[in-house]
């Protein structure tokens, strides 16, 4: 024990993080050894090298930027739209079918406590979780299409009990419990601005997911991948949890992906305006890409095709088709990571906690999106705003709670 407490306090040295010895020299037994367990697990390199990269300006690359081609899936002929919805139904039907819903996210913005998928959207007066939301959706299909389709939800260490209990207790919102597979995804440490970790209240460091982008990598080590062969899954669909119009078994897009053979596919909605801040797709060097709102040149925001309709108009909502291989295959990839500069409590060297009002330390986050270069082509499918995106992000104000409600509302008087 004496030289694992000692080899311990030489990486905290080299890493200066002094705060964290203080800590451990406090702890005994049990809450010592896990201390010394979690920090040997962590790649101590990778974070200061991430820390120190939030420090330096990031060169944009001279890259090739061109737009991507995408199907309206309104302007389809008849024809067409038939033969992309019998395929995809006769792949849902044959039970090639799974879909993932990404429930590993904090939601700071939103300020729930709690996971939010526990979140209740205060619609039709009686109020429905955003959980329950997903489970109807995915009911409905299994109904039309005579399967029960494996949902496979991905929570955080940190919401992971909370969200299983939930779900528990509110029987899976009447899916099969058998077919709800909750997996948790892996975390990195959090880190404030002098290059401190965090310590948590558990005498821990403090600790967040790492980014939507690990969800093919977890889906790898929690073994739901081997499960998906094991039952013969050959498409998986991923979405996030908080768009309350995210259509999961959408045969459509599943068979416009079947039809032009591809490994991977993806529902976009039109930018509402030119300045939206939203990321849309390109083609990046030869490959699909999300470029985010600020990489895109002014210029090229604004500019039409002949049509008259934005290049560069594909907005990227969350709503991601991939044969197995595909997810096998970036599920070994090494994805870039991003900093958020976000809000976080933790306690502070007098042992006292501290919840701040501004954002005070980096969150590191590899996104879903950019796995997408790994591959040659994708297939996009232009949904449409009304039926297919009414996220839940922010307390207020744009993509709120009452602008997803009044969506949701809307949709289904139509339908
Ligand atoms: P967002 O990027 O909108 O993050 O996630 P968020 O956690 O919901 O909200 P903020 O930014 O803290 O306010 C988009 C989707 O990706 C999932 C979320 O749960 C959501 O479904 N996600 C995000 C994860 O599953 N894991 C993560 O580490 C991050």
């Amino acid at each position: 024990m004496m030289d694992r407490v000692q080899d311990t306090i030489e990486i905290l040295k080299t890493y200066h993080q002094e705060h964290i010895i203080k800590l451990l020299n406090k702890l005994e037994g049990k809450a010592k050894e896990e201390l010394i367990d979690q920090i040997g697990k962590i790649d101590f390199h990778q974070i200061m090298e991430l820390y120190d990269n939030t420090k330096k300006e990031i060169k944009i690359k001279e890259n090739k930027i061109e737009n991507i081609p995408y199907l309206d899936k309104a302007k389809l002929t008849k024809e067409q739209k038939e033969q992309f919805d019998k395929l995809g139904e006769t792949a849902i039907r044959n039970g090639e079918y799974a879909v993932v819903t990404m429930a590993g996210g904090q939601g700071t913005r939103l300020g729930h406590t709690g996971p939010k998928g526990t979140f209740k959207l205060d619609v039709y007066g009686k109020g429905k979780y955003l959980f329950e939301i997903l489970a109807e959706n995915l009911k409905e299909a299994n109904r039309k299409y005579g399967v029960t389709i494996p949902w496979y939800i991905m929570t955080s260490k940190e919401n992971h009990d909370e969200t299983e209990a939930f779900l528990k207790k509110n029987n899976y919102f009447g899916y099969n419990a058998k077919n709800v597979i909750i997996f948790t995804q892996s975390e990195l440490p959090l880190i404030d601005t002098r290059g401190k970790l965090l310590i948590n209240k558990n005498n821990k460091i403090k600790e967040a997911s790492d980014g939507n982008g690990g969800t093919y990598s977890s889906l790898r080590i929690s073994g739901c991948l081997a499960d998906m062969k094991e039952k013969g899954i050959k498409w998986i669909f991923i979405g996030g949890v908080d768009n309350v119009l995210l259509k999961m078994a959408d045969v459509t897009l599943l068979g416009m992906a079947i039809q032009k053979n591809v490994q991977i596919a993806s529902k976009s909605v039109v930018k509402a305006n030119p300045h939206e801040k939203v990321g849309v797709f390109c083609k990046m060097n030869g490959h699909p890409k999300v470029i985010e709102y600020a990489e895109l040149p002014e210029k090229m925001a604004e500019e039409t095709d002949t049509n008259g309709e934005l290049k560069y108009g594909e907005s990227h909502i969350m709503c991601n088709l991939y044969t197995i291989e595909a997810i096998e295959k970036v599920s070994k990839e090494h994805l870039m990571y991003h900093s958020a500069f976000k809000k976080n409590s933790y306690i502070d060297e007098n042992g006292r906690e501290i919840i701040p009002d501004t954002p005070n330390s980096y969150k590191f986050e590899s996104f879903i999106f950019d796995a997408f270069e790994f591959f040659d082509d994708i297939a996009i499918l232009r949904g449409k705003r009304e039926d297919d995106f009414a996220p839940v992000k922010n307390k207020e104000g744009v993509d709120s709670p009452k602008t997803a409600k009044e969506l949701y509302e809307k949709y289904w008087k139509r339908h």
